[in-house]
């Protein structure tokens, strides 16, 4: 617990020039999600968060327009033009006035930073009853990160960028992760202050250190133990390594509980994914978004599950199967070939290989609900044209299009019946061959 109220100022109005996107960079995705929608939970997953600012401004529409469908709680602010990170949280000062609580300033591009990191160091800060708290990581070969710098009584005296340092400067290992805990009351000042007298020109975050050491603050450094999370997302390079170490930390997390993985190397599950313990996950599996996945089961091998699943015990998800929005209950079997969305199997159903259920209207763009009960079945190359629903026990002869309900115990066939001809293929090889065969 802390005794005071904390905002979050999260920064994500750079342009992420090293992108070459023209999306904004807190918009890329990793498992579906924005890196922006990652840092938002984190933060307000400590439970310690009561308001929450995002500083937007190169494409500040896009990034808004995710903040408002997503988390609604969250409030924007435009920061026009982009001065650097000190300017950045600047914008932020006229909703703070009066504020008496704690400011956490996170960077909207690392997405691999934790709740339970967040937490402590919120927690640290109040502990030492400090004014201001910087997150520092220790790295062997600490490149682009502003040095944390110490003087001879190792007092935490000022944070210089790598662009500003003398190589004596170079050589310190600690480093500014980026996230700042801010007594607001007693550092708020320290903005109105800040200067752009520096090799980029930019107003600084990072010199409300030397700010704070002059006024003879508490400041004090909280030493990161897991340096990935603080991992920024600066390049496409950058969000492919970003999305191994999210998806490395996944897979632990789910063989922890007890999730068998056969190879570690080429299945991807994304981190809001849970999965009860002895599912066999097999190889080559992709599993995105937030789904819940039963006991027991057996995923793959090359199964695509895509968001919203909620899937039951002793459930088969086959090869070439794709799930998206659906829910199955226990004992189901969908094995092979088959798309699954916006749909609600019972249990005991068994889907036949390449079912398909037909749910997007290309022209109203409406998506509609398959609904199959317990105990029915579908042949192979089923298409169920949703909204439709084959109730409990029925059965659907393969190759059928159902485009209306199937009552219970019915069997549903579109089929057109099979014609003989006998000796056909024998009078085509002599039409056109000769006769010799
Ligand atoms: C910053 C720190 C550096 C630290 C590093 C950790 C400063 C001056 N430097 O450097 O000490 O080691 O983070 O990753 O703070 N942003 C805005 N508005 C701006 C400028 C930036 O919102 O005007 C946002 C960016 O979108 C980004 C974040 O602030 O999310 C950090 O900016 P960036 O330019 O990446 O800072 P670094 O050079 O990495
Ligand atoms: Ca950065």
């Amino acid at each position: 617990m802390v005794n005071k109220k904390v905002i979050s100022v999260i920064l994500a109005a750079g342009k992420g020039t090293r992108m070459k996107s023209s999306l904004p960079k807190v918009l890329h995705t990793i498992f579906n999600k924005p890196l922006l929608g990652y840092v938002l939970e984190a933060v307000n997953s400590t439970g310690y968060v009561s308001d929450n600012f995002v500083i937007v401004g190169h494409e500040a529409q896009k990034v808004e327009e995710f903040v408002r469908n997503n988390y609604s709680f969250v409030k924007c602010i435009l920061q026009m033009p982009q001065r650097g990170t000190g300017d950045a949280v600047n914008r932020a000062v006229p909703f703070l006035k009066n504020f008496d609580g704690y400011v956490i300033v996170v960077c909207g591009d690392t997405p691999l930073i934790t709740g339970e990191t967040l937490k402590s160091f919120i927690e640290y800060h109040e502990n030492s009853n400090a004014d201001l708290t910087v997150m520092s990581a220790i790295f062997d070969n600490p490149q682009n990160y502003g040095r944390i710098i110490r003087d001879e009584n190792n007092k935490f005296i000022a944070i210089v960028e790598e662009k500003d340092a003398t190589d004596e400067q170079k050589a310190v290992k600690e480093v500014n992760a980026g996230l700042y805990c801010i007594s607001w009351k007693s550092v708020n000042e320290a903005f109105a202050c800040l200067k752009n007298n520096n090799a980029q020109g930019e107003y600084y975050l990072t010199d409300i250190v030397k700010w704070a050491v002059l006024k003879g603050l508490n400041v004090q450094s909280y030493v990161l133990n897991d340096n990935s999370e603080i991992f920024g997302i600066n390049s496409k390079q950058n969000l492919a390594q970003a999305f191994k170490i999210m998806n490395k930390k996944s897979l632990e997390r789910l063989m922890s509980e007890g999730v068998q993985i056969t190879d570690a190397d080429s299945v991807y599950i994304s981190p809001e994914t849970t999965i009860g313990a002895d599912t066999i996950v097999l190889p080559n599996v992709y599993i995105s978004g937030k789904n819940e996945i039963g006991k027991n089961c057996k995923i793959g091998p090359f199964a695509h599950i895509r968001d919203g699943a909620v899937i039951g015990n002793n459930v088969r998800i086959g090869n070439f199967v794709e799930i998206k929005k659906s829910v199955i209950k226990d004992n189901t079997n969908v094995s092979h070939l088959s798309y699954i969305g916006d749909s609600e199997l019972g249990s005991h159903v068994n889907i036949g290989a390449g079912t398909i259920t037909a749910n997007y209207n290309p022209i109203t763009k409406v998506k509609s609900k398959t609904i199959i009960k317990d105990g029915a079945n579908t042949g192979s190359n089923s298409v169920l044209v949703a909204p439709v629903t084959i109730n409990e026990m029925a059965s659907i002869g393969a190759g059928s299009v159902i485009t209306k309900d199937v009552e219970e115990y019915a069997l549903a066939v579109t089929r057109s019946p099979v014609k003989i001809i006998s000796n056909w293929v024998k009078r085509k090889i002599e039409q056109y061959v000769g006769g010799n065969k």
